[in-house]
């Protein structure tokens, strides 16, 4: 494989947990690598050190009736060792939507543990570090929006999920990186708002030509941004041909030029294990590092994984420990509390998004 993966997350701090056996340590480091599928990467002896904690987090959840949400960004002991439901951000909410606990954990970034608390108001929401936030999200405010529409009266607004509940509510529907195209393509009108990720808005522009304007805003994705149109083509040339490029609509316009198929996270990974079932083994998965180790973690098929992968810092910010201590005593702002009327406006907006999704 020539791709480099983020460092191991040991645990970093003293926890306060019950003691488990050396047997239950034992099984639970087991149960671990062999979810996980990077021995190297995750020997036995790294699985022990954090089992005390997936054993006690997972014993919470069942005492306490917790549902515990993973982004696909998230690192591979919360994936495969206390995540209920692991998938791209529209699976998640109607993940955190149906699901029948009353207290969700959301190990992810803030945007979307709102999103679990928009489409869920009489849950708890738990999210354990309300400091990861999303330069997408971050880089827009529910005033710009009210501007837009200001300047472009009668216009609809659609927002990428990427945006916080106040932005949400302000704009008409909610689209994701596995539904923008469908979801733009059926608002009515021939111009339409599209808020915040540049280059998705670019992508709409596109492939909408000659059928709708699309006026986009100027954010972007801090992560998918690093990517070129000129590294993915040294990579084509490197490997030749036979090379697949798979790409997060987050990228640049270049970037998603050279992609055979852009989708995602959760579509990017089934078509990387769908192509290695199909004797298409050279793969490039130009977006975040988490979809790459989900991709080693759940086949078995022989794949060669090109490229670089980048880290994206806010969501590698949730450290077992404090899902943990979320779980154990959570501070104030580890529950997520939105105002009624901005959830109800924002539940417009995302039921809208379900409707159109379908
Ligand atoms: P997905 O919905 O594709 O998981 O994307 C969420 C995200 O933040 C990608 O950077
Ligand atoms: Fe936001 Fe980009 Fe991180 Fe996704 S990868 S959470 S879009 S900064």
């Amino acid at each position: 494989m020539g791709l480099t993966l983020p460092t191991v997350p040991l645990p970093r701090t003293e926890f306060d947990i019950p003691s488990f056996s050396d047997e239950e340590i034992e099984a639970e480091a087991i149960r671990l690598q062999g979810a996980i599928q990077q021995h190297q990467r995750w020997p036995l002896e790294t699985c022990r050190s954090i089992a005390p904690l997936t054993l006690e987090i997972n014993r919470l959840k069942a005492v306490n009736d917790v549902f515990l949400i993973a982004h696909s960004y998230q690192t591979p002991d919360i994936i495969y060792g206390v995540a209920d439901e692991v998938a791209d951000s529209y699976t998640l909410s109607k993940a955190a939507r149906d699901a029948p606990q009353q207290t969700i954990l959301f190990s992810s970034v803030r945007f979307m543990a709102e999103t679990a608390k928009i489409v869920s108001p009489h849950k708890t929401v738990l999210h354990p570090s309300p400091e990861a936030g999303c330069s997408l999200s971050d880089g827009i405010t529910a005033q710009d929006v009210r501007d837009l529409r200001a300047q472009y009266p009668g216009v609809p607004v659609a927002c990428y999920i990427n945006t916080t509940a106040a932005v949400k509510a302000e704009c008409d529907v909610s689209v994701t990186s596995s539904n923008y195209m469908r979801i733009c393509e059926r608002l009515p009108g021939d111009r339409l708002i599209f808020v915040p990720d540049r280059f998705m808005g670019a992508h709409l522009q596109k492939a909408l030509a000659g059928k709708k304007e699309i006026i986009v805003f100027d954010g972007e994705c801090e992560v998918h941004a690093v990517f070129t149109g000129d590294k993915v083509r040294e990579w084509k040339q490197r490997i030749g041909e036979n090379l697949s490029v798979l790409a997060h609509p987050e990228c640049s316009a270049e970037v998603l030029e050279e992609a055979d198929f852009i989708g995602s996270s959760e579509k990017l990974i089934h078509e990387a294990i769908r192509l290695g079932a199909e004797g298409q083994p050279d793969v490039m998965l130009i977006t975040e590092c988490g979809t790459a180790e989900r991709v080693l973690a759940e086949t078995e098929i022989e794949l060669n994984l090109y490229g670089a992968c980048v880290m994206c810092r806010h969501m590698k910010a949730t450290q077992l420990e404090d899902i943990l201590q979320a779980l154990q005593e959570p501070r104030l702002d580890q529950i997520i509390e939105i105002d009624a009327g901005v959830i109800d406006r924002a539940q417009r907006n995302l039921d809208e998004m379900f409707r159109l999704a379908e």
